[in-house]
């Protein structure tokens, strides 16, 4: 094997994972070794397509020395049973969203990492687009001024077939919430990323057209740590489903994306590079993850996993790691928490 390429196994080879598969195949520093699934035709298919080796058995596939990291693409309330032996047999971990289900089980994989050398980079895609990266800038130049508002709208759509296809989709063991974990996580984790640390929630949840236990819809109210205030609106009721829409205003400028690309880009001092914030982005807006589950860019993938391999190549940290993975778990279960009890939810200081 290539010394400069990270050799990369894939545990669960189903929607997700061939989203892995092809951008490990693109990466320079990366490559693809094995895949494992229980399922022994879904590990086969996609092994045979990316010409490496299946495996059925988790230990046989731990026991491959040739994977040096792994990427977790498992239903979710399994990605603890999975990271934890891997990084106890010393591989690097690449966790789909959530980290976790629960904040117990997010701590424990970051644990397990800490404690077995391994690093550990969980998935938030959007945090690594041009757009993205372009608002954080920003945020940490001072050009918001005083941040007033922060507030994310998902309004999707999945149809009954997305939920009764799945055994582990709309449930509470294995998805650990509805639209909100399991849909709305990236604008969750934007929110906390761009405008930082949240101090207290409340929330009303409901399941109003699926037949699911989890909510398909929800709507919170937010106080950040740093004064501001925002509103969460989430569903996958809304038919046809329309892009993701988030808005960032301060006292000297406001920002809005619809999915990943700007949509609104205003600041009182205005600077020349400002021109280009519409030159460097179509202008089309993707409406697709609204409508279909895989309505999914591979940039972001892509751009985190040659991230996390370049780390692994030159020993740092990478860009985002468990800790900061943790965080949208966190809220997102706080939010849970008040919904469920019709209270407010206080968080701890970070
Ligand atoms: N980053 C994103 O935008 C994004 C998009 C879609 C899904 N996801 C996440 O990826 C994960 C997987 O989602 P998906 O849509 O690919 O699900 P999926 O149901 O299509 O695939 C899951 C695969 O895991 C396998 N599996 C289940 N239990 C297993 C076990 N014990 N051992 C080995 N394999 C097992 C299944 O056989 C299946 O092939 C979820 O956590 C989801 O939240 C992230």
């Amino acid at each position: 094997m290539d010394n400069q390429k990270v050799g990369y196994g894939i545990i669960g080879a189903g929607a997700i994972a061939g989203i892995h598969a092809k951008v490990l195949n693109m990466l320079d520093n990366s490559c693809l070794v094995a895949v494992y699934d229980k399922i022994p035709a879904a590990a086969e298919r996609l092994a045979k397509e990316y010409n490496c080796r299946a495996y059925t058995k988790f230990e046989d596939f731990l026991a491959d020395s040739q994977i040096q990291a792994v990427t977790i693409a498992t239903p979710s309330g399994l990605h603890g049973a999975m990271a934890i032996p891997a990084a106890k047999a010393g591989k690097h971990v690449f966790c789909e969203k959530p980290l976790d289900i629960t904040l117990e089980k997010a701590d424990a994989i970051i644990k397990a990492c800490d404690d077995n050398g391994v690093l550990l980079s969980p998935v938030f895609q959007s945090r690594f687009t041009r757009a993205v990266c372009m608002v954080k800038d920003a945020m940490r130049r001072g050009r918001f001024g005083r941040m007033v508002l922060a507030s994310a709208q998902v309004r999707w759509f999945r149809s009954a077939d997305y939920y009764s296809a799945s055994d582990w989709r709309g449930t509470w063991h294995m998805d650990g919430g509805g639209a909100l974990m399991n849909q709305s996580i990236h604008a969750i984790d934007m929110l906390l990323y761009i405008n930082g640390a949240p101090e207290e929630v409340f929330a009303f949840a409901g399941t109003l057209s699926h037949s699911i236990e989890v909510e398909d819809n929800l709507c919170a109210a937010i106080k950040y740590r740093n004064g501001s205030f925002g509103t969460i609106e989430v569903s996958t009721s809304c038919a046809p489903g329309f892009p993701r829409r988030i808005e960032f205003s301060g006292s000297e400028g406001t920002v809005a994306f619809e999915e990943d690309k700007i949509t609104r880009w205003e600041f009182v001092k205005k600077l020349p590079e400002d021109e280009n914030v519409f030159t460097e982005q179509s202008r089309e807006i993707d409406a697709a993850g609204g409508r279909t589950p895989m309505g999914i860019d591979i940039t972001g993938h892509r751009l985190q996993l040659q991230d996390l391999s370049d780390a692994i190549l030159n020993h740092r940290e990478p860009k985002l790691n468990g800790r900061e993975g943790r965080r949208a778990v966190e809220l997102i279960c706080g939010i849970y928490e008040s919904a469920r009890t019709g209270k407010p939810y206080f968080f701890e200081r970070p």
